[in-house]
């Protein structure tokens, strides 16, 4: 097991990589009442070591993700008789992480969580960095808090039971990682495409665990988003509107935004295009789409109503180079003309 600490400055969390799932109650402070929340498909794999704590389980899919799931926990938090010396542990994969950090960080004003991270795409993302939260009203991640989980317990045997589909998109938060910071990263995903596929556990190991630590240093410097922690958006700015538009899942959308985005550094002439195409190719190699014929005029108005944009303009995330991100705001005059213009729009 390896531990990386996540340290704010105002609170510490622990990823523990490679500790088994079954072992998660080890991490739990001793004399507390412990409440699970998780999902179906958990249940059903992992149920056995969930005993003997009580369980709340949430809807599954994006859907889900709402301010309805919150009150209907909070209601089952009520009747469990849960207090402020409770402490609540979300196991699943990105949507448990998040609904339960936000029911965890309001109900009675805060009690004490951590998470057994179990989708690819949670544990080198969603779990990582304490943004907690739910869709509102259609926009995504709306309302919520930032506040750290105690522990990230990162088990990569539980990836075995993840579908195939779901694995495959956690590969483009890897990617982005080693787009937006980390050009050694970047060269070893491209290299070791067919053994992460094939699931090997050494190399799964190192990308989730510089993935981690790649985050956990953004957060570390900018935990509430001010600045820094902006990059961590690549290709999501474009990629949020697509997945509204389009339904298609996170890393698909997350894939063909990063295109987008690298397109769009290449023709404002900060990106030599041999990189863009490196990018793409790697994307492609993790059997992610890179383009999509999309409605340019819906794309922009879905843009202009993602919740990253601030006052007349929008922060885009590009690269100067493979590892090397930094934020471009445009106005909403600048972001038509680079949509207008982009080949993957109709
Ligand atoms: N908080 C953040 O910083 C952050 C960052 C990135 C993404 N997110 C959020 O994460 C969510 C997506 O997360 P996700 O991709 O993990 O989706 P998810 O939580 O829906 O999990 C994907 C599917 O896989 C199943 N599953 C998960 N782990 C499994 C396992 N080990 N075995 C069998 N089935 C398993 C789930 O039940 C679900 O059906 C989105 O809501 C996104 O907004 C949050």
């Amino acid at each position: 097991m390896e531990e990386i600490k996540i340290n704010t400055g105002t609170s510490e969390s622990r990823t523990l990589l490679d500790e088994p799932i079954a072992n998660f109650s080890k991490h739990i402070p001793s004399g507390k009442k412990v409440i699970i929340i998780t999902d179906a498909n958990l249940r059903k794999h992992y149920e056995n070591l969930f005993q003997p704590y009580a369980i709340i389980e949430v809807g599954l899919g994006e859907e889900n993700k709402t301010m309805s799931t919150i009150e209907t926990i909070m209601g089952r938090l009520v009747e469990l008789e849960a207090d402020r010396s409770s402490f609540i542990v979300g196991i699943g994969g990105g949507i448990v992480c998040d609904i339960t950090g936000f029911v965890a960080s309001v109900y009675m004003r805060g009690l004490r969580f951590g998470f057994v991270s179990t989708s690819l795409l949670s544990q080198v993302d969603a779990s990582v960095g304490g943004k907690n939260g739910v869709n509102y009203k259609g926009f995504k991640n709306m309302v919520g808090v930032f506040n750290q989980p105690e522990f990230v317990i990162c088990d990569l045997d539980v990836l075995k039971t993840l579908p195939r589909d779901e694995f495959i998109g956690g590969f483009a938060e890897i990617i982005k990682h080693g787009a937006i910071k980390d050009r050694n990263l970047f060269t070893f995903i491209e290299e070791n495409c067919n053994k992460a596929l094939a699931f090997d556990k050494e190399v799964l190991h190192r990308m989730v665990h510089d993935s981690v630590v790649i985050k956990g240093k953004v957060v570390e410097a900018d935990e509430h988003e001010k600045g820094e922690r902006r990059k961590l958006n690549f290709g999501h700015t474009f990629g949020h509107a697509l997945e509204k538009l389009t339904g298609i899942s996170h890393g698909k959308a997350i894939g063909i935004g990063m295109m987008m985005a690298a397109e769009a550094s290449v023709k404002l002439g900060f990106l030599d295009a041999e990189d863009a195409k490196r990018l793409e190719k790697v994307i492609a190699g993790y059997q992610l789409p890179v383009q999509l014929k999309i409605d340019k005029t819906m794309l922009l108005q879905a843009m202009r109503k993602d919740k990253k944009r601030e006052g007349e303009g929008v922060h885009l995330v590009l690269l100067k180079g493979l590892g090397t991100a930094f934020i471009h705001t445009v106005s909403y005059k600048q972001l038509e003309e680079i949509i207008y213009d982009m080949h993957c729009c109709q």
